[in-house]
């Protein structure tokens, strides 16, 4: 399906002058003439052409996962409108929205068309972006109309995402199929001769339980397609008496995240790709829901991480196992010619102890005598490496790999912030509060590329219960000073790696790990939230505003 074809659906029209035929919102720099509708007021902005433009679009589709049954999705679709064909990689057969590959510096318009059955906008995770180019829940539009991204890619090389972010929807929507990688390209890491485009394997890493008619299982599916049935089911902060249909086991269920009982790569099932034997370059996203993933090799080698959300390390480091949570990247380099043609190893998630990531849904299920559904720390089969062919090329990487660069340093007279997690009246909390769409407090607002220190103390409550919360904010990678306090037998905290910029960073249940960020220079209302999808819908979200 095209772009013309997508329009034809949505029954719009890609002839311009397109203003006149439907809704355009959104952002800061709209082509000449054309109407843009941002905070409500039309106004006409004056154009700089970008070099590229991109369209895409969220569109329902039957895809073929499983044996038998077609499994309904929600996609993104997409082309290159202008500029640079490589800047757009279609996914395979399945349903991942397409590739985008950017370059530091570059300036693009990416034009979104909603497809779907209810609003949605799309958030660029990782990128520092202007305000109205972030995808914050307020900005989310109705079914019909296109809304206008325009911004100029400010972050290093890296393995960054997109995925929906409307209000209490966000969660589902992801579920559903919408999600897609975003690399950024730029000459410090060109510069490396890692391994090439060819000897690269980037693997986005979801979990998913289907039904027995093949449907991706999520508690409130018979609300799906029907629009914010979230609302209804189970509002924010109603506590137990409001929660309508959805029950006790799928408010159990959300309250631990969602989890699948399988993993799929890529969005296919029993993932296995073919990899000469040599040195291959492996960037993993975690792309699900909730689950945090203790990632090693069937046969044990090390794992060699060069990079993480916000990019190269300083340096490589070495981890038995990796892990990864909910929003994470990581890429690495691993040698392989040790292996012969046809040798077959497998990626896989290492069992650890539930409590490790988080025991309320098992004990709210086991309270109340019902099954929470798969639990957190299962072993599960990730992806297989089978060994086809040689490559020779060396690999020498330098000792050090980058240079951080601005905000890094210690800034010891940076203020200091505690940010609590914690769990609430069946709901989870952010510093004491849940999210409002536009709320922000005093304490939440900082000034454009002033640095901070947030402590983020993950409480565990009266009952000893707690979760891990992997903590993501908006706009700006940051850096871990440290992490103090947690269970000193944790499975999951000697895979943990801090050493570079993130955008996501696990606190473990008693866990306090102290960050350092500079804000961005942009001003407006941006977002910090859990990312298990589901505690982010449930309200463990909040505002901060950049003056
Ligand atoms: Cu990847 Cu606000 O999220
Ligand atoms: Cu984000
Ligand atoms: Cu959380």
């Amino acid at each position: 399906m095209d772009r013309r074809d997508v329009l034809k659906l949505l029954g719009l029209s890609a002839v311009a002058p397109m203003a006149g035929r439907f809704g355009l919102v959104g952002c800061s720099e709209v082509g000449p003439g054309v109407q843009s509708l941002q905070d409500g007021v039309p106004r006409t902005v004056q154009q700089l052409a970008p070099g590229l433009e991109l369209a895409l679009s969220a569109v329902p589709e039957e895809v073929s996962l499983l044996p038998g049954e077609a499994t309904s999705v929600w996609r993104f679709r997409g082309e290159v409108v202008r500029g640079r064909l490589d800047a757009l990689r279609a996914a395979g057969e399945s349903y991942l929205g397409p590739t985008l590959r950017l370059r530091r510096g570059e300036r693009v318009r990416i034009r979104f068309a909603n497809g779907l059955p209810e609003p949605s906008v799309i958030h660029w995770h990782g990128l520092d972006v202007p305000e109205s180019a972030d995808g914050h829940p307020r900005f989310a539009f109705p079914t019909g109309v296109e809304y206008v991204y325009d911004f100029t890619v400010a972050n290093r090389s890296g393995t960054y995402w997109y995925h929906p972010h409307p209000d209490m929807r966000t969660g589902p929507q992801v579920h559903r199929g919408l999600a897609g990688l975003l690399l950024v390209d730029d000459e410090e890491e060109a510069a490396l001769g890692l391994p090439a485009a060819e000897s690269e394997l980037v693997c986005v890493i979801q979990d998913r339980s289907f039904d027995e008619a093949n449907q991706f299982a999520y508690p409130e599916s018979a609300g799906m397609g029907g629009g914010p049935a979230g609302r209804g089911g189970m509002g924010r902060g109603r506590g137990m008496g409001g929660m309508g249909p959805m029950g006790m086991a799928g408010m159990t269920e959300l309250m631990n995240g969602v989890l699948g009982d399988r993993v799929l790569v890529n969005g296919v099932p029993n993932f296995t790709a073919p990899v000469e034997a040599g040195w291959v370059r492996l960037r993993l996203l975690n792309g699900s829901n909730a689950r945090t993933y203790k990632l090693g090799w069937s046969d044990g080698r090390p794992m060699t991480v060069i990079g993480g959300d916000g990019g190269l390390l300083e340096r490589a480091v070495s981890r038995d196992f990796l892990t990864l949570a909910p929003g994470q990247r990581a890429d690495l380099v691993q040698d392989l010619s040790d292996l012969s043609e046809g040798a077959r190893i497998r990626l896989r998630s290492l069992a650890y102890p539930p409590e490790d990531a988080g025991n309320v849904g098992m004990m709210m299920g086991a309270t109340m005598g019902m099954s929470a559904g798969p639990a957190h720390g299962a072993a599960l089969d990730v992806l297989t490496i089978d060994v086809r062919g040689r490559n020779t090329r060396p690999l020498r990487l330098p000792e050090r790999l980058s240079e951080p660069g601005p905000g890094w340093d210690a800034a010891p007279s940076a203020p200091v912030r505690r940010v609590a997690l914690a769990m609430g009246q069946m709901q989870w909390t952010l510093g004491g509060r849940t999210f409002e769409l536009e709320g922000v407090s005093p304490e939440e607002t900082v000034e454009a590329g002033s640095t901070h220190v947030w402590e983020l103390v993950n409480v565990p409550n009266p009952m000893g219960m707690a979760m891990a919360h992997p903590i993501h904010i908006h706009g700006r990678q940051f850096r871990v000073l440290g992490r103090s306090g947690g269970m000193p037998d944790s499975g999951l905290r000697a895979g943990i790696v801090d050493e570079g910029w993130t955008d996501t960073v696990l606190v473990l249940p008693g866990e306090t790990v102290r960050i350092q960020i500079r804000f961005s220079e942009h001003p407006g209302l941006y977002l910090y939230h859990c990312h298990i999808l589901e505690h982010e819908d449930l309200g463990m979200m909040r505002n901060f505003r950049i003056v």
